[in-house]
Protein backbone atom coordinates (compact mmCIF):
# COMPACT_ATOMS: atom_id res chain seq x y z
CA UNK A 1 0.00 0.00 0.00
CA UNK A 2 0.97 3.38 -0.41
CA UNK A 3 1.26 5.59 2.89
CA UNK A 4 3.04 9.13 4.00
CA UNK A 5 5.46 8.89 6.57
CA UNK A 6 7.69 11.26 8.56
CA UNK A 7 10.61 11.17 10.53
CA UNK A 8 11.69 12.44 14.08
CA UNK A 9 15.17 12.40 15.17
CA UNK A 10 15.67 12.86 18.81
CA UNK A 11 18.83 13.73 19.57
CA UNK A 12 20.85 16.69 21.13
CA UNK A 13 24.16 15.91 19.35
CA UNK A 14 22.00 15.92 15.52
CA UNK A 15 19.99 18.90 16.75
CA UNK A 16 23.15 20.64 18.45
CA UNK A 17 25.23 20.34 14.92
CA UNK A 18 27.44 17.87 17.07
CA UNK A 19 26.81 14.66 15.32
CA UNK A 20 25.92 13.37 11.54
CA UNK A 21 22.24 11.90 11.57
CA UNK A 22 22.24 8.44 10.38
CA UNK A 23 19.44 6.81 11.67
CA UNK A 24 16.81 9.37 9.61
CA UNK A 25 18.22 8.87 6.28
CA UNK A 26 18.68 4.88 7.05
CA UNK A 27 14.97 4.95 7.89
CA UNK A 28 13.92 7.28 5.02
CA UNK A 29 15.26 4.69 2.50
CA UNK A 30 13.61 1.84 4.44
CA UNK A 31 10.29 3.51 4.11
CA UNK A 32 10.75 3.98 0.75
CA UNK A 33 11.28 0.57 -0.19
CA UNK A 34 8.29 0.05 2.18
CA UNK A 35 6.57 1.34 -0.22
CA UNK A 36 6.17 5.08 1.10
CA UNK A 37 5.23 8.21 -1.37
CA UNK A 38 6.57 10.65 0.94
CA UNK A 39 8.59 10.91 3.68
CA UNK A 40 9.44 13.62 5.48
CA UNK A 41 12.30 13.97 8.31
CA UNK A 42 13.10 16.84 11.02
CA UNK A 43 15.82 16.57 14.13
CA UNK A 44 14.37 17.83 17.55
CA UNK A 45 16.65 17.70 20.72
CA UNK A 46 16.16 15.55 23.77
CA UNK A 47 13.28 18.00 25.32
CA UNK A 48 9.89 17.04 26.09
CA UNK A 49 8.07 19.82 24.94
CA UNK A 50 9.69 20.01 21.47
CA UNK A 51 8.93 16.54 20.83
CA UNK A 52 5.68 16.55 21.30
CA UNK A 53 5.21 19.33 19.42
CA UNK A 54 7.12 17.79 16.43
CA UNK A 55 4.74 15.03 16.73
CA UNK A 56 1.37 16.94 16.88
CA UNK A 57 2.64 18.96 13.73
CA UNK A 58 3.31 16.28 11.34
CA UNK A 59 -0.08 14.29 12.80
CA UNK A 60 -2.59 16.86 12.86
CA UNK A 61 -1.30 19.34 10.47
CA UNK A 62 0.26 17.66 7.87
CA UNK A 63 -1.45 14.31 8.82
CA UNK A 64 0.91 11.87 7.53
CA UNK A 65 -0.40 8.11 8.24
CA UNK A 66 3.08 7.14 10.20
CA UNK A 67 5.75 8.58 12.44
CA UNK A 68 8.77 6.82 13.02
CA UNK A 69 10.88 8.58 16.16
CA UNK A 70 14.46 7.65 16.82
CA UNK A 71 16.29 8.27 19.79
CA UNK A 72 15.39 9.05 23.59
CA UNK A 73 13.91 6.11 24.81
CA UNK A 74 16.75 4.64 26.46
CA UNK A 75 17.11 5.24 30.92
CA UNK A 76 19.74 8.71 30.69
CA UNK A 77 18.11 11.33 31.88
CA UNK A 78 17.03 13.58 28.84
CA UNK A 79 15.90 10.31 27.38
CA UNK A 80 11.91 11.23 27.30
CA UNK A 81 10.74 10.35 23.87
CA UNK A 82 7.94 8.00 25.05
CA UNK A 83 7.06 10.88 27.59
CA UNK A 84 6.29 13.20 24.84
CA UNK A 85 4.84 10.56 22.26
CA UNK A 86 2.48 9.64 25.17
CA UNK A 87 1.47 13.34 25.57
CA UNK A 88 -0.11 13.33 22.17
CA UNK A 89 -1.26 9.91 21.81
CA UNK A 90 -4.98 9.39 21.54
CA UNK A 91 -5.20 5.86 21.56
CA UNK A 92 -2.78 3.03 22.41
CA UNK A 93 -1.58 0.67 20.23
CA UNK A 94 1.59 -1.02 22.04
CA UNK A 95 1.81 -3.73 19.82
CA UNK A 96 5.00 -2.55 17.90
CA UNK A 97 6.65 -1.50 20.57
CA UNK A 98 6.46 -4.60 22.47
CA UNK A 99 7.18 -6.82 19.20
CA UNK A 100 9.81 -4.53 18.48
CA UNK A 101 11.48 -4.94 22.07
CA UNK A 102 10.53 -8.65 22.32
CA UNK A 103 12.02 -9.66 19.05
CA UNK A 104 15.20 -7.26 19.56
CA UNK A 105 15.64 -9.43 22.33
CA UNK A 106 17.21 -12.73 20.28
CA UNK A 107 19.70 -10.00 19.34
CA UNK A 108 20.70 -7.85 22.54
CA UNK A 109 19.82 -7.64 25.85
CA UNK A 110 20.45 -4.13 25.88
CA UNK A 111 16.69 -4.26 23.97
CA UNK A 112 15.52 -4.38 27.78
CA UNK A 113 16.86 -0.73 28.25
CA UNK A 114 14.27 0.89 25.28
CA UNK A 115 10.85 2.33 26.80
CA UNK A 116 9.83 3.12 23.59
CA UNK A 117 5.91 3.37 22.66
CA UNK A 118 3.52 2.95 20.03
CA UNK A 119 0.33 4.94 19.79
CA UNK A 120 -2.07 6.78 17.73
CA UNK A 121 -2.73 10.47 17.29
CA UNK A 122 -5.42 11.59 15.52
CA UNK A 123 -5.28 8.76 12.41
CA UNK A 124 -1.33 8.48 12.32
CA UNK A 125 0.36 5.50 13.71
CA UNK A 126 3.39 6.58 16.11
CA UNK A 127 5.83 4.12 16.61
CA UNK A 128 9.47 4.78 18.86
CA UNK A 129 12.64 3.51 17.86
CA UNK A 130 15.89 3.17 19.53
CA UNK A 131 18.67 5.51 18.11
CA UNK A 132 21.23 3.90 16.47
CA UNK A 133 21.05 3.31 13.05
CA UNK A 134 21.89 -0.82 13.17
CA UNK A 135 18.73 -0.77 16.21
CA UNK A 136 16.54 1.31 13.50
CA UNK A 137 16.87 -1.34 10.27
CA UNK A 138 16.20 -3.88 13.21
CA UNK A 139 12.82 -2.21 14.48
CA UNK A 140 11.84 -1.96 10.75
CA UNK A 141 12.67 -5.27 9.92
CA UNK A 142 10.40 -6.52 12.95
CA UNK A 143 7.23 -4.00 12.44
CA UNK A 144 7.31 -4.09 8.69
CA UNK A 145 5.21 -6.87 8.02
CA UNK A 146 1.94 -5.60 10.22
CA UNK A 147 2.51 -2.02 8.82
CA UNK A 148 0.42 -1.82 5.46
CA UNK A 149 -2.50 -3.53 7.30
CA UNK A 150 -2.67 -1.19 10.12
CA UNK A 151 -2.29 1.66 8.00
CA UNK A 152 -5.05 0.12 6.06
CA UNK A 153 -7.18 0.08 9.12
CA UNK A 154 -6.44 3.59 10.31
CA UNK A 155 -7.29 5.20 6.82
CA UNK A 156 -11.01 3.46 7.43
CA UNK A 157 -10.91 1.50 4.42
CA UNK A 158 -13.00 -1.45 6.55
CA UNK A 159 -10.80 -4.08 5.41
CA UNK A 160 -11.29 -7.63 6.27
CA UNK A 161 -8.73 -8.87 9.02
CA UNK A 162 -9.64 -12.36 8.71
CA UNK A 163 -6.21 -13.94 7.75
CA UNK A 164 -6.67 -16.54 5.16
CA UNK A 165 -2.99 -17.77 5.39
CA UNK A 166 0.09 -17.24 7.47
CA UNK A 167 1.39 -13.98 7.36
N1 LIG B 1 17.05 -2.61 19.98
C1 LIG B 1 17.63 -3.13 18.90
N2 LIG B 1 16.90 -3.83 18.02
N3 LIG B 1 18.95 -2.97 18.64
C2 LIG B 1 19.74 -2.27 19.51
O1 LIG B 1 20.95 -2.13 19.23
N4 LIG B 1 19.86 -0.96 21.57
C3 LIG B 1 19.32 -0.87 22.92
C4 LIG B 1 17.82 -0.67 22.98
N5 LIG B 1 17.14 -1.36 21.92
C5 LIG B 1 19.15 -1.70 20.66
C6 LIG B 1 17.76 -1.89 20.86
C7 LIG B 1 19.99 0.13 23.74
S1 LIG B 1 21.66 -0.12 24.00
C8 LIG B 1 19.35 1.19 24.33
S2 LIG B 1 20.15 2.19 25.46
C9 LIG B 1 17.93 1.42 24.09
O2 LIG B 1 17.49 0.71 22.94
C10 LIG B 1 17.52 2.88 23.98
O3 LIG B 1 18.17 3.51 22.90
P1 LIG B 1 17.98 5.07 22.65
O4 LIG B 1 18.21 5.78 23.94
O5 LIG B 1 18.99 5.40 21.59
O6 LIG B 1 16.58 5.31 22.14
Amino acid sequence: MSFTAAIITVSDKVAGGKREDESGPALERLLLEAGAKSVVRAVVPDEREQIAAALRGHCTQRRVDLVITTGGTGMAPRDVTPEATRDVIDRDAPGFAEAVRAESLRVTARAMLSRAVSGICASTLIINFPGSPMACEESFAIVRPALGHALELLGGAGVDCARKQPY
